[in-house]
This record gives structure tokens, sequence and C-alpha cells, in this order.
């Protein structure tokens, strides 16, 4: 049984102190998560503190991005090992925002999601197509070539220990969700691919819908088998709506 995943993606939103007053009121507001794994990427700077007042709770917190090097002479890159320092057990790799403002290759996604694995984090890896690549029909062919480039070279264990988030670029911070039969169709197509490269790995991973996902339109979205849970943007930077969102899979 896959256990359903609900992440919130801050992005590049909310001071040290915000994140942690956040983490406070979101604690008490959650009550019984055993049905959910709760999951929240703050900023860089916010991470240590932030894990501190997490502690002891069903919260858990990732990085929004990692570099695949140990150490040395990488001005302004942090890698897995101090993520991992700070507390955090996910790392969000190649989301559209970094392929599309930071140059960000499906190559370099792999890279980054090795060296996570190899430093004993789980890579959520995000994919999705272009409203051009939707409109071309040419989102399965994108979706396939974004997972076997951003997987290339994993075992089939390291693939199990992937979560992947499919967010339509389309989708994100536009108020158009997409459908929930445009989602699960997706979903399953990143099931076959996976079972192609990995066999039975395809019905353990955990797929991810992100993109204009909140409190009113989730439950139409999780009604589909495939979907395993959702990565949140904006409806995550509110602990009340974030709350509500956690409460869809306690009901
Ligand atoms: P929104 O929920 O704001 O559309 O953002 C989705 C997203 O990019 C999460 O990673």
């Amino acid at each position: 049984m896959r256990k359903y995943l609900i992440a919130g993606n801050w992005k590049m939103n909310k001071t040290v102190s915000e994140a942690v007053s956040f983490m406070k009121i979101l604690k008490g507001a959650i009550a019984n998560t055993a049905s959910v794994e709760v999951l929240l990427f703050p900023t860089f700077t916010a991470l240590y503190a932030v894990n501190n007042e997490i502690k002891g709770s069903d919260i858990n917190i990732g990085a929004q991005d990692v570099f695949w090097g140990e150490k040395g002479a990488f001005t302004g890159e942090i890698s897995p090992a101090m993520i991992k320092d700070t507390g955090c057990s996910y790392v969000l790799i190649g989301h559209s925002e970094r392929r599309q403002y930071f140059g960000e290759t499906s190559e370099m996604v792999n890279k980054k999601t090795k060296a996570v694995i190899a430093a004993g984090l789980k890579p959520m890896v995000c994919i999705g197509e272009t409203f051009q690549d939707r409109e071309n029909n040419s989102t399965f062919k994108i979706i396939e070539k974004q997972i076997n480039e951003s997987l290339v070279g994993l075992t089939a264990e390291q693939a199990c220990s992937v979560v992947i988030a499919y967010e339509p670029v389309w989708a994100i911070g536009t108020g158009k969700i997409a459908s929930p039969d445009q989602a699960q169709e997706v979903h399953v197509f990143v099931r076959k691919i996976y079972s192609q490269m990995y066999k039975d790995a395809s019905e353990k991973i955990r797929i991810l819908y992100g993109g204009s996902v909140n409190p009113d339109n989730i439950s139409n979205l999780m009604a589909n088998p495939d979907i395993d849970g959702v990565l949140v943007g904006g409806a995550s930077l509110d602990t009340e709506s974030f709350a509500k969102l956690i409460k869809h899979f306690n009901n």
C-alpha cells in the first residue's frame, strides 16, 4: 500500500521567524496524520530553525534544491550532506521554475537525484509539460523523456525511493488545475514508463499531482486511484488552508 503524501513547496517565501511560527501553529492544528505523510519545503535559510520547531511532531521537511557535489569550491551551493545535517528527509529536484529560470536540465536532475539517494535522502523529482506541449499533443513524449533522462542509471531499489511530482507547467500558480482525468491519465502513463524501466517499482512509487491545488478542489483530484498525494504551492503558505488540505486525508 502506498501511503499518501501531502507536500508544501514554499518557494522563495517566509523569513526564518515566519517559517517557525507557521510550524508552531501547524503542529497544533493537525492531530492524527496516520493516513498521510506531511512534508514542507521551506527555504534553505529556515531549515535548521524549522527542524528544531517540528521535533516530536509528524511534520517532515525537505530542501527545495541541492548541488550534486560533496564539498569544495562551488560558491553558493549546498550539498546533500549539508541538507541532511539540517534535519531534512527529502529534496525537491527539477521543479519547472528551476528548469525555466535557472537552466536546469534533466541531466542535472539525474546527477542531483543520484547524489541525494547516495546521501540517504529521498528525492522528489518534478516533471510536467508546458501549455504548448499539451497543445501540440506532445505531453506523453515530454513526460517519457523527462523520466528517462532524470532517472537513468538508478537501480530498481533506488527508483522506488523516488517520489514523482507531476506538475503541468500551465497549472502552476495559474488557478487552472488539471482536470482529475487529465491528471489520472498522466499518472497511469508514468507508472507504465516505470514498469518498462523497473518492473515492480511502478506499483510502489508515489506520484503526486501539483498545480493550483486548494482545499476546494482536492477531493475531486484525490478520487483517482493513481494520485498518491499533492504538491502544493500557494495554498501551503497559509496554515489554515494547508491544515484543511491535510484534513482531507484524515476524513
Ligand atoms: P501552486 O500550487 O501555487 O500552483 O504551485 C504548485 C507548485 O509549483 C508546487 O511545487
